[in-house]
């Protein structure tokens, strides 16, 4: 590792504007400078380098950071490579730590089964090319599915041979061992005898971010129902499912390009897309999409087009995405393809060009889509409208951010003919709940009642879920981009009214800390608690010391923090005539709002202690009469206080 002093003097010597300058022509802009991003498409400059802060921000896509996250970004370094890069650039020495005997074994057990792995992507792809049952069989498969040898070798599809352990007597051989092996599934064993986990199947090699293979997805030649179509990877060491996408390797580049990511099902669709000239398809292979798959996404584009079979599988899989890709601040389209066809076939059917417009004239953004689908199945029936507004408001509410929601708002409001005020009050409705949890009980009736512990919790799990450290990143992601801003309240002094500035770091973290409020995410806790640090000893917060931390996690979740301001659709705002407040105006009341949320959720999760101690006593005869109504005291009070802190987040989001 390298140290953290040698870190220092790196960050020390490093000119952002001179990194970032070799890639970017820049030219001066007032304090700053700008030039043309180079993380998605533009005409217009918005990319913005602030020499004095060390740091790049795109106001079109929303990418920003450091130095280093530049160079990780663009170049996909890793951490230490972008250092090293650093180094080099500026002469300075570099001092690193031995790794401990632990983190050298683990680094070395991954670097085996990486070995491993790329030793059989090599084997399987020879057997497929240069063996008689390859050719045959796999080759001809292929060929006849329509695929080149081009891309073939593009992606570095194998076959495996349709033998008992013809792949593990090879690699045994060879010297890797079986332990390894077993590790990677590539081996499975029976009575300690080895055998090969994909015995006559196409090979898809499943690439991380530097095109290394950390898996496999295999494909059965026949229509056998009794086996199944795919059997793939085991997880590991090297490969987690849910952190990867099939193709992004081969498609990053294509991604920050067109500024769009196309998300399909299949390994075959992302291919013969590829072959039809679209380089800017993904798949997430069967598994449902996860937020951390969203994330990596974002790295190259904001901005996401489902492609999904038009049946009800597809339909499903396709809201199911839609809300997962909005939740995590992202745009989100969807194009159903005609009745019948996946992305492979259509890709194969029609002419690389017809595909690409298909893509383009029928990709719909989620509230057109959802309307449409669900009008058509609600016929007029105005109960049933109802119910479907309602569907898609509660889409609409996971939006994080307010400006893309009140645009939301607006556009359903027109397509199914209700008036904007109702959606949004359906709207705040839903975002109240998620905060806190809270059933749609009147307060005041909660607060004296008490209701059955049992049945609350049942309810209460499935929002939870959802929201769990919502709340905590939301106050992280305020301080990382506000700490230094002011905000303003109004006081009485000697009976006259007066404004005082308050910066955001003082008024949220004297808040927390007067409540003793503790975060529950272990990193948002140590984030916060530097940032309580640095305001004791009087030092203005540093971003850059966030995005060079040490642990990994911190500075990932920083980076996507940093990086989760919504950036506005110019065009829409162009054409819906409006105008719309930036996040900085309305600084106070999202401020406040993250605030009361956040003590909303605290409160919340007292209240559930509480009911799970009164539950216990009902159960208990042992304890106390009076125990029991101390434990009643409680429960009215934090439902009193409750109810109070709902109303003013109420009145502060509805404002
Ligand atoms: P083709 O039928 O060859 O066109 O493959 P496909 O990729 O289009 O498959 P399909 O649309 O049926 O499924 C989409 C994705 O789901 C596949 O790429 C696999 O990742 C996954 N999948 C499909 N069938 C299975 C299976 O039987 N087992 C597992 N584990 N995954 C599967
Ligand atoms: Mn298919």
């Amino acid at each position: 590792m390298i140290i953290p002093d040698t870190v220092d003097k790196i960050m020390d010597a490093t000119r952002i504007e001179e990194v970032v300058g070799e890639f970017v022509t820049l030219k001066k802009r007032g304090a700053n400078l700008l030039g043309l991003c180079p993380f998605h498409n533009e005409k217009t400059p918005s990319f913005t380098v602030s020499v004095a802060k060390g740091i790049y921000k795109c106001f079109g896509c929303g990418k920003g950071g450091n130095a280093v996250n530049f160079l990780m970004d663009h170049e996909h370094y890793t951490y230490p490579e972008a250092l090293k890069y650093l180094a080099a650039k500026y002469g300075i020495e570099i001092e690193e730590t031995k790794p401990s005997p632990e983190q050298q074994q683990a680094m070395d057990e991954k670097e085996s089964l990486f070995a491993l792995t790329a030793f059989a992507q090599k084997y399987f792809q020879e057997q497929l090319h240069e063996t008689e049952e390859g050719r045959s069989i796999g080759l001809t498969y292929l060929k006849e599915r329509g695929f080149s040898l081009e891309v073939i070798r593009k992606y570095g599809i194998g076959y495996s041979l349709n033998k008992w352990d013809a792949f593990c007597q090879e690699a045994l051989s060879k010297g890797y061992k079986k332990e390894y092996l077993l590790k990677t599934s590539l081996a499975k064993s029976k009575d300690q005898q080895l055998y090969d986990t994909f015995r006559g199947r196409i090979i898809f090699p499943i690439h991380n971010l530097s095109g290394r293979v950390l898996g496999f997805g295999a494909r059965i030649l026949t229509n056998d129902k009794n086996k199944p179509k795919y059997v793939n990877s085991a997880e590991s060491d090297i490969y987690h499912k849910s952190k990867v996408l099939f193709g992004l390797y081969f498609a990053k580049t294509a991604l920050a390009a067109n500024d769009n990511c196309l998300l399909v099902e299949g390994y075959t669709d992302v291919i013969s897309l590829y072959q039809a000239g679209i380089e800017n398809a993904i798949a997430s292979s069967g598994t449902a999409l996860t937020s951390d798959q969203i994330k990596l996404i974002r790295r190259y584009t904001s901005n996401i087009t489902l492609l999904f079979d038009n049946d009800p599988a597809g339909i499903k899989a396709a809201f199911r995405g839609i809300d997962m890709i909005l939740e995590e601040g992202m745009n989100v389209r969807v194009v159903l393809l005609p009745e019948g066809e996946d992305p492979d076939s259509f890709a194969r059917e029609n002419r690389p060009a017809e595909v690409k417009a298909f893509i383009d004239n029928n990709a719909a953004d989620f509230i057109s889509l959802k309307t449409q689908l669900l009008l058509k199945e609600t016929q007029n029936d105005p109960i049933r409208k109802a119910a479907r507004i309602k569907e898609i408001a509660q889409t609409i509410s996971l939006i994080p951010e307010p400006i893309a929601r009140t645009l939301y708002i607006q556009k359903c409001g027109e397509l199914m003919k209700v008036e904007e005020k109702l959606l949004v009050a359906e709207v705040n409705k839903l975002r109240r709940k998620k905060f806190s949890q809270q059933r749609t009980e009147s307060p005041q009736e909660e607060a004296t009642t008490l209701t059955h512990p049992a049945e609350e919790t049942s309810e209460k799990q499935t929002t939870l879920t959802i929201t769990n450290d919502f709340q905590e990143k939301e106050i992280i992601r305020l301080l990382l981009h506000y700490a230094n801003h002011d905000i303003l309240f109004e006081v009485e002094n000697e009976g006259r009214k007066e404004e005082v500035a308050i910066k955001v770091l003082d008024f949220i973290v004297q808040d927390i800390l007067d409540d003793k409020l503790e975060f529950e995410n272990e990193d948002c806790k140590l984030i916060f608690d530097l940032f309580v640090q640095s305001r004791q000893d009087g030092r203005q917060p540093n971003n850059q010391s966030f995005t060079n931390h040490t642990d990994e996690r911190i500075r990932n979740m920083v980076v996507d923090l940093l990086s989760t301001q919504y950036t506005l659709s110019k065009n829409w705002e162009d054409r819906h005539h409006i105008f719309i407040d930036h996040e900085e105006d309305i600084l106070k009341a999202t401020v406040m709002q993250a605030v009361y949320a956040f003590k909303l959720r605290k409160l919340e999760k007292m209240i559930e202690l509480n009911q799970q101690q009164l539950k216990t006593a009902q159960e208990n005869q042992d304890i106390s009469e009076e125990e029991v109504f101390k434990l009643l005291e409680t429960n009215n009070s934090l439902k009193i206080i409750r109810s109070r802190f709902a109303k003013e987040l109420n009145r502060i989001v509805t404002r």
